[in-house]
């Protein structure tokens, strides 16, 4: 019997919450396939600095790398929370883990579902507008690398800078990635950036799809500046397919995505290591949304669907689009009473998810 060997990331806030209910939806959904699960926990974030003052340690790293995959739920700090500084979770913890780990490719679908509320929906419509795209965001590189610094910090003269980081490596992986799953797709895509000012990194992008595309004549694509993007996706989201995009952009426009899509507590994601020398990580695009942690009224959907994705990437195909199934047939469900559906507990929610796959 094939066992898939976890590591579980519940981290802080609503991440814990909504971890336990997808660990139940995976489990259900792999035992009645036959297949073992192996889940180990590491309480990783800012609560877990807060007590040891340890972040990421280098041998739980070393242990991170041995799983086949990482289910991640959502780690920091709230802000209002000073004793935890800024960054620090993120850079520490999230970011060490989606470079060392080389997860180059951070892939964020985007879909709508019948009936759901969006606030693109217009008043007395029954649907909105069809979403169906996936972002293709780099993983690795752009501003989120950390290089830059301050100088005459606190004085007049203060200077601070982020540099943005472009390797032609990396670029060309990302863009690559994206094309191969355009031509499996609706085989259109959109090279999200603002070359019109940072011409430098624009450029290099830019060259990166007009070689990519040579390869893939079925391939359509098109260019579009980051800020008209917001429009689009906004007054026709329905021209999209695949956006490729560098890692501030696309961290940008995926919470864009998961708004007009039905809800942030409906945006999966995974950080995949795409040659396949370290475990990637599976997690919601949202965070620990200090604001409702401890209320248990989280929506679990974006995690459940992620560790789907999970299932997807570790070749299990089957598993995977019955999770998939279980949650349209659900939201479709809940849809139809909203009212009734909004009230609804994190665990009622994971509850009706679980019973969903069963059925399935
Ligand atoms: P957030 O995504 O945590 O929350 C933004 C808004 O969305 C909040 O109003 C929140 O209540 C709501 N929301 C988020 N997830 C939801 C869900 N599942 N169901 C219902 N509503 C949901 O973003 P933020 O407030 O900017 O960040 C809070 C903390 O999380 C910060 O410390 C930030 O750095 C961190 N963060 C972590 C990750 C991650 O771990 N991957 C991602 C984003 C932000
Ligand atoms: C996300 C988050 C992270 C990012 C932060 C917490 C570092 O916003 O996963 O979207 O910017 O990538
Ligand atoms: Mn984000």
């Amino acid at each position: 019997q094939t066992t898939l060997d976890i590591a579980v990331i519940p981290g802080d806030g609503i991440g814990p919450e909504v971890i336990t209910e997808a660990r139940r939806v995976l489990e259900a959904v792999l035992d009645s396939a036959g297949v073992g699960l192996r889940c180990t926990e590491y309480p990783l974030g800012a609560a877990h600095w807060l007590e040891t003052g340890e972040t990421l340690e280098d041998d739980t790293l070393e242990k991170l790398r041995g799983h086949d995959a990482i289910l991640f739920g959502a780690v920091g700090a709230d802000p209002q929370d000073d004793r935890v500084p800024s960054g620090l979770i993120e850079r520490e913890l999230l970011l060490k883990l989606r470079f060392s780990l080389d997860h180059a490719i951070n892939l964020r679908p985007s879909r709508s579902y019948p009936g759901v509320t969006s606030p693109l929906r217009g008043v007395g419509e029954e649907s909105g507008p069809q979403i169906d795209f996936v972002v293709v965001r780099e993983g690795t590189e752009g501003p989120y690398v950390g290089n830059g610094g301050t100088i005459r910090r606190g004085t007049a003269q203060e200077i601070a800078t982020e540099v943005s980081l472009n390797t032609a490596h990396g670029v060309r992986r990302v863009v690559a990635d994206a094309f191969a799953r355009a031509a499996s797709r609706r085989r259109k895509l959109t090279l999200v950036h603002k070359h019109n000012v940072l011409t430098r990194a624009g450029d290099l992008w830019r060259r990166a799809v007009e070689e990519a595309a040579v390869e893939h004549p079925d391939v359509s694509w098109e260019y579009m500046h980051v800020d008209a993007a917001t429009i689009h996706m906004v007054q026709d989201p329905a021209r999209f397919d695949v956006i490729v995009t560098d890692n501030l952009f696309g961290d940008i426009l995926t919470d864009l995505a998961g708004a007009i899509s039905g809800g942030i507590g409906l945006a999966a994601s995974g950080s995949i290591n795409a040659e396949g020398t370290a475990p990637s990580m599976f997690e919601p695009v949202h965070g620990s949304a200090p604001d409702i942690a401890g209320e248990q009224i989280a929506d679990p959907t974006a995690t459940v669907l992620s560790a789907a994705l999970m299932l997807q990437h570790l070749g299990h195909a089957g598993p995977a689009a019955r999770i998939q199934a279980a949650v349209d047939a659900q939201i479709a469900d809940w849809a139809r009473d909203p009212q009734a559906s909004a009230a609804l507990s994190t665990a009622a929610r994971g509850e009706a998810l679980l019973r969903r796959v069963l059925a399935g």
